[in-house]
């Protein structure tokens, strides 16, 4: 619809003789104002010498004489201080609703559709999968599906902290105080990973000689020392155990180099290209430490970046370059590259991103740092260090726990002695499936997931329990809810129209033809004929959060429309059918807006 109405105006610019106006169009945030505004008369006014009202009223003329075939719009008023504002015809907007039944909003097929890399987790291998990089997973895959709905394409891809000095110290761990046996046998052989990282830092700060045994380890590794590349593989199939499971739990995947993602290590052969280019390119240099080191014009007011030691060895900015030349290569120029990647790191990024145009690879709107905000825990922030780690799995299993007991919540128990004997007996236990396990699982990661994603993405979260699992707020559970909701009342009434197909849907529309809204009624449907809107504009702007926003406001409006209006008891047959038609899309919609964030929604609750 947005769309439609941007052409329609674009037209009508073309027939003023106006070329450099791009008409905006937005969803109006009350239907008092009708569902779209646009400014476009006030951004003409400062061309042509008439008030702003003049023009709106003009362009409102001209909507009404070039009037579109299908009927889009009901009516258009012009208001202060030059908005015109259009009223969607209510028939047409009842016709969307055959193709949000059939979850083919009209992604525009003839609008644009780009190649996208989304990279996105990245954790390092014989390090903790933080929280940072749970945002990074969450987010990333709730863009990559955005884009994905969109009608893009879309390679899914994970840079992997697979290289680096670090690898060095870990070996020379390992082979020091490590237990290879154990850890093959271990549930959790990254925990014991940390723990020699500790260790050995713990060592090094008495005895700073451990530093060179680290480097001579890492050394080896580079040169293909059989033992060092041995237990560097080692160190990654310990810690794909736990990526493999967490991926499961999280239900994300990746697309790139079978699954895993190309790494850091996966360009270990393809820095020295780079390095050269960089050098017939005039833009290495040797720095002030001996290092060298990229400097950049300096009205970008970007410090140096550093792009091999002293001694040669390379660094993570060498290897993301590489991974970018070879980005370009395998994928083609014609390709939009995102970084999901914490806050921290948005000066190297600049950095990188500026190098990269010097070097004639990219234009700026080619390469994204979606960046996302620090979890923050009550305890402060963690590091790895120190071994006062939170572990990600620990946070699963609790959201799990809580989100199992959360189903028993609604029982009343003859007395507290009862109530705990129940829940204690309920608590989830490893391995064993059962239903109720299931939904847990969907409700918990849901929780997780829905938390993150409901706010702009920059922001730090503070991770508080009680306001993630409340089925009141605006949170995932409730969401999943409201959706089970619809399910019981279709379910009650017997009405299958969740999997009716077209033809059907059609002669079913066409019954509501001159149909006489109830305001609730109204609401709802313009709110559910949004959604095509929403997702293009949370896709354009890699915003999983106003997809929450609409869906959260979605579920109000349902809600108001439930209490309000009786669905099964309707005064007849035709309003029942249609309020029953308006329930099966909100579930419709509900369902494929969670499934985009990455949600799962369970059938009950
Ligand atoms: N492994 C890095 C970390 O944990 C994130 C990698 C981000 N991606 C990149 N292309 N540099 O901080």
């Amino acid at each position: 619809m947005q769309d439609q109405i941007k052409q329609l105006l674009t037209k009508i610019l073309v027939d003023m003789n106006v070329s450099d106006v791009i008409p905006q169009v937005s969803l109006s945030s009350s239907s008092d104002h009708g569902e779209f505004s646009s400014n476009v008369a006030m951004l003409l006014a400062k061309k042509i010498d008439k008030s702003p009202m003049e023009i709106a009223e003009e362009i409102k003329q001209k909507l009404i004489t070039h009037k579109p075939a299908d009927n889009l719009l009901e009516k258009i008023v012009v208001v202060k201080p030059g908005f015109v504002n259009i009223y969607v015809n209510r028939a047409f907007l009842v016709s969307q609703l055959k193709y949000l039944l059939e979850g083919q909003e009209k992604i525009d097929g003839k609008g644009k559709s780009y190649k996208y890399i989304v990279e996105y987790s990245s954790p390092n291998i014989a390090k903790p999968f933080t929280v940072g990089h749970l945002r990074s997973t969450i987010i990333g895959d709730a863009i990559a599906n955005l884009l994905e709905a969109t009608g893009n394409k879309v390679y899914r891809d994970n840079h992997l902290g697979d290289w680096g000095t670090q690898f060095g110290k870990q070996i020379y761990a390992i082979k020091t105080w490590g237990n290879e046996a154990e850890m093959d046998a271990s549930e959790n052989p990254v925990k014991d990973l940390v723990a020699l990282y500790v260790r050995f830092h713990d060592e090094a700060e008495k005895n700073p000689s451990l530093e060179d045994e680290g480097r001579a380890w890492f050394k080896k590794l580079e040169d293909g020392d059989p033992e060092a590349r041995r237990l560097w593989k080692k160190c990654i199939d310990w810690s794909w155990k736990e990526f493999n499971r967490i991926y499961s739990e999280l239900n994300v995947e990746f697309t790139e180099n079978e699954g895993r993602g190309f790494g850091e290590a996966y360009f270990e052969d393809k820095m020295q290209s780079v390095i050269e280019e960089l050098k017939a390119k005039k833009l290495l240099h040797v720095g002030e430490q001996g290092a060298q080191i990229v400097e950049f014009p300096s009205d970008f007011k970007l410090p140096p970046l550093m792009i091999l030691k002293k001694d040669g060895a390379t660094l993570y900015s060498t290897r993301d370059l590489a991974t970018d030349k070879f980005r370009l290569e395998h994928y083609g120029k014609a390709i939009i590259i995102i970084n999901e990647v914490g806050g921290e790191q948005s000066l190297y990024f600049r950095q990188l991103y500026k190098l990269e145009e010097m070097l004639g690879w990219f234009y700026p709107e080619q390469r994204m740092h979606k960046k996302h905000g620090l979890y923050r825990f009550q305890e402060g922030k963690m590091s790895t260090r120190k071994g006062n780690v939170i572990w990600l799995e620990d946070v699963l299993d609790e959201a799990k726990k809580r989100a199992y007991n959360l189903q028993f919540d609604n029982i009343s128990y003859p007395n507290d002695e009862i109530k705990e004997k129940v829940q204690n007996t309920i608590q989830l236990g490893k391995g064993e499936k059962t239903e109720i396990e299931d939904r847990a699982k969907a409700v918990a990661i849901g929780a997780i997931k829905w938390n993150d994603l409901k706010r702009n993405s920059e922001q730090d979260i503070l991770f508080d329990w009680d306001d993630i699992l409340n089925m009141h707020g605006n949170s995932g559970p409730y969401m999943q809810y409201v959706y089970v909701r619809c399910l019981s009342i279709l379910e009650k009434a017997k009405s299958n129209t969740l999997d009716v197909e077209g033809q059907d849907v059609q002669e079913r529309i066409s019954d509501f033809e001159g149909y006489t809204f109830k305001s609730e009624e109204f609401e709802l449907l313009r709110q559910l004929c949004f959604f095509e809107t929403i997702l293009k504009q949370a896709a354009k702007e890699l915003a999983p959060h106003m997809l929450c926003t609409y869906l959260f406001e979605l579920a109000q409006v349902f809600n108001h429309f439930y209490q309000k209006v009786p669905v099964l008891h309707a005064e007849n047959e035709t309003q029942k059918k249609f309020r029953l038609l308006l329930v099966s899309v909100t579930a419709k919609v509900i369902k494929k807006g969670l499934h985009i964030l990455g949600m799962e929604t369970p059938e009950k609750m």
